[in-house]
């Protein structure tokens, strides 16, 4: 615990990246609602993930973390929220085949409502109103009204993300998540003429389980394989939100983030004399940092100090975001100055955010190669240097959106157009993800086996 901290310390810190309300009365409202409400997550949880990330950062675990760029309002229903979970769920069961350890689950949902925009403003048609900033601050629609940031909406966010998260609670422990239902849907997706690839790999979890099945290890015998642990995290964007739902861990005394498990802090918002790194320096969750191309490393050096000063396992997770083609020019550096300050991290790939490129149709995108690209790299450099690569940080839905480009169903630029929804960012489909998901564990075969071939 961090002696003095106290929750509302950031308000002194310069701010990037917040809304300025109008209304700061009815700011003041919302905010005394909100902190009288039952935190979403227990600080148990929170603990809980943190020993589960440290595994990962030794190699004996690995972390799965995607979902929406943006939650939105208008987007919420059970259908959405079981087909993220659904094909998390899948991914997850591939890559615990391909690294052979316990994959860690952690969606971008229930709390990923608000967004750091790239400017301030936004112009259509000679007409600039104040960017969208995610649904907890303003609406999407390009009117005036709308993109006045509304601070009821931390309500409306908050009650979404308890609704959210009870039903993947009742999904994770209630049935849906039997790993033998999981894996049929698996054998679906590799039945498709262009799957060959993974049906392979697909058979042999299927033999697995079979085997299991037989050697008596079953839903009844073994709990693990009808339920599973799934953890929800977003970037603590909105530090009045964030502090209102801080509360006090009963066991420890500690602070704690009550708005989600995992909470991390945006490329844009690291400043290491800013709001979010004090916020967030404050509260016990695990706490992701995102490190673009300007990551410096001095800026590292401090960030680590300061998020992280009993060098705990498990609390920090560095997660990489450089764009395919540049991570050799930077991971190295930053890896360097994680080893020269003898600091615990886990490391992670956020192959998304370095890889968006504006379509010939308009379209903001991401082409599917080069997402598997910069995770390739971010593995091969990791293999260089003798550290372990633990994880993978995913925008995904488990909708047949055509957001990005790609994967064996091959989206074209001219098929954007047709189901593109994301309120922010394109998300890989559930196909391009799941597809995604073979290739990483074939990756992590390969490097298990070379291991183990080293190790005779
Ligand atoms: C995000 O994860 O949606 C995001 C905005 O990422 P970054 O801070 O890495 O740009
Ligand atoms: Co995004």
């Amino acid at each position: 615990m961090i002696q003095g901290w106290t929750k509302s310390d950031w308000r002194a810190k310069p701010r990037v990246q917040m809304p300025d309300y109008p209304d700061q009365g009815a700011l003041k409202v919302a905010e005394t609602q909100l902190a009288k409400y039952p935190p979403l997550v227990f600080a148990g949880e929170a603990r809980k993930l943190k020993k589960q990330l440290a595994m990962a950062a030794e190699g004996k675990a690995f972390l799965l973390q995607g979902g929406d760029c943006a939650e939105s309002f208008s987007e919420f229903s059970a259908d959405n929220i079981r087909d993220t979970f659904r094909v998390m769920l899948q991914m997850a069961v591939v890559l615990t085949y391909g690294a052979k350890v316990p994959v860690i689950k952690v969606g971008r949902m229930a709390g990923q409502f608000a967004k750091p925009r790239s400017a301030g403003t936004e112009v259509i048609g000679g007409v600039e109103l104040p960017s969208y900033r995610g649904d907890i601050i303003n609406g999407f629609d390009f009117d005036a009204t709308s993109r006045l940031p509304d601070p009821q909406r931390m309500l409306q966010a908050y009650t979404q993300s308890a609704a959210s998260l009870n039903l993947l609670r009742a999904f994770s422990t209630g049935g849906f998540a039997d790993i033998h239902r999981v894996h049929s849907w698996t054998l679906g997706f590799a039945e498709h003429d262009k799957a060959e690839r993974y049906r392979e790999l697909s058979n042999r979890i299927a033999d697995a389980l079979d085997f299991m099945t037989a050697a008596g290890v079953n839903a009844d015998t073994a709990h693990t394989l009808s339920t599973v642990e799934f953890y929800t995290s977003h970037e603590a964007l909105l530090l009045e939100y964030e502090e209102a739902l801080c509360r006090i861990d009963s066991l420890t005394g500690q602070p704690v983030a009550g708005s989600g498990h995992m909470i991390w802090i945006g490329d844009r918002t690291r400043q290491p004399d800013g709001a979010h790194v004090e916020f967030c320096k404050g509260v016990l969750n695990p706490i992701g940092l995102k490190c673009g191309p300007s990551t410096t490393a001095e800026d590292l050096k401090i960030l680590m100090a300061k998020l992280n000063p009993l060098n705990e396992p498990g609390r920090l997770t560095l997660i990489a975001r450089f764009g395919a083609g540049k991570v050799g020019d930077h991971l190295p550096r930053l890896i360097k100055t994680v080893k020269s300050e003898g600091a615990n991290v886990l490391w992670s790939c956020d192959s998304m955010h370095g890889n968006t490129i504006k379509a010939a149709s308009g379209y903001k995108t991401r082409p599917f190669e080069s997402v598997l690209r910069e995770v390739r790299e971010f593995f091969e450099i990791h293999k260089a240097e003798g550290t372990i690569p633990g994880g993978v940080h995913f925008e995904m839905t488990g909708k047949d959106v055509t957001e990005c480009t790609g994967g064996l169903r091959a989206v074209k630029d001219e098929d954007l157009s047709d189901r593109y929804h994301t309120a922010c960012d394109p998300r890989l489909n559930a196909s391009q993800s799941l597809e995604l998901a073979f290739l990483v564990a074939e990756e992590l075969t390969s490097r298990r086996e070379e291991n183990r071939r080293i190790a005779l």
